[in-house]
């Protein structure tokens, strides 16, 4: 059976979930190198970055253990455990060094007018992209 493909024109599956877009903080409480934790009711704890101009955010528990990365230390990119030393691409979640095997859970981030928002699923509040 041929894979099922939409009839061009329609909307991908991504632009047809509605979202909604929750506010973290704004980019001047993030400072350079150094992440910040940021807790909002119905969220798990979010981790928040600023490589460079760029900001990213991820739930804040290390794939390997039960340790909050916003503990570890940033660097080039990358967010180190401070339990075991394994280490994160900020952008991508993916693990990059030893013990950590499985990426962590990175979440869509918007900026506008100074502001860090996370996009949710709109039709279920505590639901993550
Ligand atoms: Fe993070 Fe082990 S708990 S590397």
């Amino acid at each position: 059976m041929p894979p099922f493909l939409p009839p061009s024109g329609l909307p991908t599956l991504s632009a047809a979930v509605p979202t909604r877009l929750i506010k973290l903080c704004r980019t001047a409480e993030v400072p350079h190198g150094r992440p910040i934790t940021v807790i909002h009711a119905g969220l798990p704890r979010i981790v928040v970055f600023r490589v460079d101009e760029k900001f990213f955010a991820a739930v804040d528990r290390c794939s390997h253990g039960n340790a909050r990365l916003s503990d570890g230390a940033q660097s080039q990119g990358l967010i180190y455990c401070p339990l075991h030393g394994g280490a994160f691409d900020i952008a991508t979640g993916r693990a990059v060094a030893p013990p950590c095997r499985t990426p962590i859970k990175t979440l869509p981030v918007v900026v506008q007018a100074e502001c860090i928002y996370v996009e949710t699923v709109a039709t279920s509040p505590g639901s993550i992209i």
